[in-house]
């Protein structure tokens, strides 16, 4: 069996001794590391990424839970075992919830134990992975379905129904010019149709561009947000300046497509909900990654409002920020409008 890297963040000498009697004879292959601090501990977790963490819950330099909320947020990936003094199953089931893997009781564990909690939580850590890697699978299934159709759709209506309205335009307009003097009113009636029809091509049209732009599909998302915002900014409202450094170069369709939608999105909430007179986009290449930062200088999110829980058009973004396995984060900006960044990695382009 590969061997399982250890790190136990213990203030108390006897309990660490304790410990490394106990682990010597769990039949893995472990190789243990000792932390005596939160800090010490932290940069142990940095430099050496281990398979799991043993913490203790009083250490000198973190109350009340600190220390595991720290190291949970930080290092979401780790399964950490907490080490408690007393068996005192309410505290350990806190830290469950909060995403501890399992508690052991100081003084009340033995290798067999020890053995089982490491070997459960490593188990059930990876089917936690499992199942998120799963659930990002599928995100990307549904959000790449739902663009495809999208295209699919857009483009049948350009062709059919644009199509055939141009059709119909030409028969009225050829059958105007049949009509007698005497036929004016039918006539009159049948040019309100031709104008009818006019807008009913465009509105054809608009509909089918809303749905898959064509700059996108031919320029990528820089162009398609440029051609976007030239629209906007040709009309007397608010205005946008955007910012990029990406001149050329695609990206993944879906990483084009995705960050077209979420600056659509959020473009559109300014127009509705903001009232403010500008915004201001920026989207940079930042290594592997793209870096999207986004403000208005409208009203802003009222102060309690949750990103997470409300809103359609929010809980799109979020989908297709996670289908692309990147990060969205509203600011607290009280008083500075609307702001938001996004990160979305981009591996191969
Ligand atoms: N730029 C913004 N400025 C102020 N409020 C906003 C902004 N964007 C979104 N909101 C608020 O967030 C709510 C949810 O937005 P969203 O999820 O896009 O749904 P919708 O646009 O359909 O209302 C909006 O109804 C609005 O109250
Ligand atoms: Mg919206």
């Amino acid at each position: 069996m590969k061997s399982v890297t250890i790190l136990l963040i213990e203030a108390n000498p006897d309990d660490r001794n304790l410990f490394k009697e106990y682990i010597q004879d769990v039949p893995l292959n472990s190789n243990v590391t000792l932390a005596k601090t939160l800090q010490e501990g932290i940069k142990q977790v940095e430099q050496q990424t281990p398979d799991i963490l043993f913490l203790d819950l009083s250490l000198p330099d973190s109350i009340e839970g600190r220390g595991f909320r720290l190291i949970a947020r930080k290092f979401p990936e780790l399964p950490i075992i907490i080490l408690t003094e007393l068996d005192d199953v309410e505290v350990a089931s806190k830290y469950i919830k909060l995403g501890a893997q399992d508690y052991l009781t100081k003084g009340e564990y033995d290798e067999k134990l020890l053995h089982k909690a490491i070997v459960y939580s490593l188990e059930r850590k990876k089917m936690i992975q499992d199942k998120k890697e799963m659930e990002y699978q599928m995100l990307q299934a549904i959000v790449s379905m739902q663009e495809k159709e999208r295209k699919r759709f857009a483009q049948d209506l350009h062709d059919s129904l644009g199509q055939l309205l141009a059709a119909v335009k030409m028969n009225i307009t050829a059958s105007t010019h049949s009509l007698s003097k005497k036929q004016q009113d039918a006539k009159k009636l049948l040019q309100t149709a031709i104008k009818l029809t006019d807008e009913a091509v465009i509105a054809t049209r608009n509909i089918s561009h809303g749905l898959m732009p064509p700059a996108l599909i031919k320029h990528g998302v820089v162009g398609s947000i440029n051609d976007m915002i030239e629209k906007i900014n040709a009309t007397n409202g608010i205005k946008i300046k955007f910012n990029s450094t990406i001149k050329e170069g695609r990206f993944k369709d879906e990483v084009e497509i995705n960050v077209f939608r979420i600056i659509q999105e959020m473009i559109n909430n300014s127009i509705k909900h903001s009232n403010a007179s500008e915004i201001k986009i920026d989207l940079n290449k930042e290594g592997s990654r793209l870096d999207c930062f986004y403000q208005d200088n409208g009203v802003g999110l009222s102060k309690d409002f949750n990103t997470v829980s409300v809103g359609i058009g929010f809980k799109g973004i979020k989908t297709r920020v996670e289908s692309l396995r990147g990060s969205f984060e509203v600011e607290d900006a009280l008083g500075k409008g609307f702001v938001a960044k996004i990160q979305i990695p981009i591996h191969n382009g």
